[in-house]
Order: C-alpha cells, then structure tokens, then sequence
C-alpha cells in the first residue's frame, strides 16, 4: 500500500446526516433544527435544485416532468456528496430522492448517516395540506398511500428510523442527536 492511499484511508469521515422520507415527514424542519442544535450546515437539497435550475420544483415537474426532475435531483446529490469534507453537515432530501437506487447506493458508498422521518400516512397527509407548499405528487389520500407504500422499503434501508408522530420539531430532533449519539 502506498502512503497516499494510507493517508486517505486515515482521514476522519464526514459526519454527514442525510434526512430522508415521505413528504410531510418534516425533513426541512428537523433538518433546520437540527443544524442549529449541532452548529452543523444545514441544507435542503429542493433547495438548491431550484437555485441550479432557476425554475421551481413545481415548474420543473410541469414543464419538464418528472424523469427530468430525477436526473437533476441525482446530478445535485453526487455534488453535495463530493463536496462533503470534514465539516459535519445535515442535509434533507426530497421525498422521492431515497427511493431511487442509484442515489441510495451512492449515500450508502460514501458512508454517511441517513435518518428515515416516518409517521402515519393520514398525518403527513394532513401536514402537506396544512404546509401549503406546493407539492407536483401529492394528489388525493388514495394515491398519496400507495407512493407511501411502494417508496416504504427504501426509506427502511435507511441507518435510522424516527417515528415523527404527534412529535414536536425538537422532540424528534432530540430522538435523532440521542440515537445517533451526536
Ligand atoms: C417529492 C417530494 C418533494 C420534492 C418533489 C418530489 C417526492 O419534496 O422533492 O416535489 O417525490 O416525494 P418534499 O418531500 O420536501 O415535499
């Protein structure tokens, strides 16, 4: 082994902390906190999708659909991971960005921590409508359920699960820094 490679190998590893969910879960918010609370950045990945884009996410689906809305969500994601240095980090995805398996490989390859938000379906639901947010896939509760249903085992791959039910922003915040012991 040479000691380039040695060197790398020694180098402490990011303590990232990717957020993951169904919309409604609360990512951005925990996510916030969550930084604040740490001291660590906090970044939402909508967020800079829309900067790199210039469009919204809803303009985005509507004028170029969802497939393209994948791609660019993809090409955002391996930025944000090669950008990860030694600086910890929380960063929230997308609803749908951890169900997609080339960005749950490239998560797991980089080694960083990701936080399954869940909580009843009828909850998140009602905490979509009551955000107000524009969102391109939640139509009625039917349909909501069954993405919810075929994404669940995904998000399960996750390293952590959080049940967000009838919890607070900081209550489930808290669960998160103790479970990961941060
Ligand atoms: C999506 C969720 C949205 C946003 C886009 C697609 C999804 O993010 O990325 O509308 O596929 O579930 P939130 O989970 O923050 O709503």
């Amino acid at each position: 082994m040479n000691s380039r490679a040695s060197v790398r190998e020694c180098a402490p590893k990011t303590q990232a902390l990717f957020l993951v969910g169904f919309m409604g879960a609360g990512k951005s918010s925990v996510g916030e906190f969550l930084g604040q609370r740490l001291g660590w950045p906090f970044e939402d990945l909508d967020v800079r999708i829309q900067q790199r884009d210039g469009r919204s996410i809803e303009q985005i689906f509507a004028e170029s659909g969802e497939h393209f809305f994948r791609r660019i969500e993809h090409e955002a994601l391996c930025t944000v991971v090669e950008e990860l240095g030694t600086t910890p980090r929380v960063i929230a995805l997308g609803g749908g960005a951890f169900a997609q398996p080339e960005n749950i490989e490239l998560l797991k390859s980089a080694g960083v921590a990701t936080v399954f938000l869940d909580g009843s379906v009828d909850e998140l639901f009602r905490r979509c409508q009551d955000q107000g947010r524009p969102r391109p896939l939640r139509s009625d509760l039917e349909l909501f359920r069954k993405l919810y249903d075929a994404r669940r085992e995904h998000y399960l791959s996750a390293s952590l699960r959080v049940d967000t039910s009838a919890k607070t922003v900081e209550a489930v915040a808290n669960e998160v820094v103790e479970a990961l012991g941060l």
